[in-house]
């Protein structure tokens, strides 16, 4: 897949970095792409660490003029994953426990996701062999959207 390259929004943190690290492991060359320009700087030297390619890019994604878009358009939809921005809601609720609790009890799989278990699916949509995917949603959310 080395002819490939992605640019992950958000790669910086949460999510965003799950993918990014999974895209660089298997072998897709990923433009870290943040408004947080060196935590996005981190994301790309751990990805070359573990021997993949990656630059950070500075982007704010809410500025269109500065995003691009690929031929193929999927969408993945991660349940309740556990990340910064969830944390910060959760710790803002006044009772954390009791909010990730009632979280978790919700997914038929009974945990959080995480950044790492949103990855895969990513790069099997940014593969050869979902060549002839579009306009699709994968939901990775521990079964939550069946229940
Ligand atoms: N965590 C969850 O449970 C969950 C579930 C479903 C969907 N989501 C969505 O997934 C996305 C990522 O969530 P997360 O939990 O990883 O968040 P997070 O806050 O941990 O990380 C978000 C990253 O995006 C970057 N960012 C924010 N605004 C940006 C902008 N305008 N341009 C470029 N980069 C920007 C931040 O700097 C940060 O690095 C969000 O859109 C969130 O709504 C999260």
């Amino acid at each position: 897949m080395s002819n490939r390259v992605a640019v992950v929004t958000g790669g910086a943190q949460g999510i965003g970095h799950g993918i990014a690290l999974n895209l660089g492991s298997v072998g897709i060359r990923v433009a870290v792409a943040d408004l947080n320009v060196e935590n996005a700087e981190q994301t790309a030297k751990e990805i070359e660490a573990a021997g993949g390619k990656a630059v950070a890019v500075e982007m704010d994604i809410a500025d269109g003029s500065s995003v691009r878009t690929g031929v193929t358009a999927n969408t993945v939809c991660p349940g309740p994953t556990d990340t910064p921005a969830l944390r910060k809601f959760a710790n803002g609720s006044g009772d954390a426990e009791k909010v990730i609790g009632g979280m978790t009890r919700g997914v038929p799989m009974r945990r959080l996701g995480t950044p790492e278990d949103v990855g895969p699916a990513v790069a099997f949509l940014a593969s050869d062999g979902a060549g002839f995917i579009t306009g699709q949603t994968l939901s990775v959310s521990g079964g939550l959207t069946m229940a």
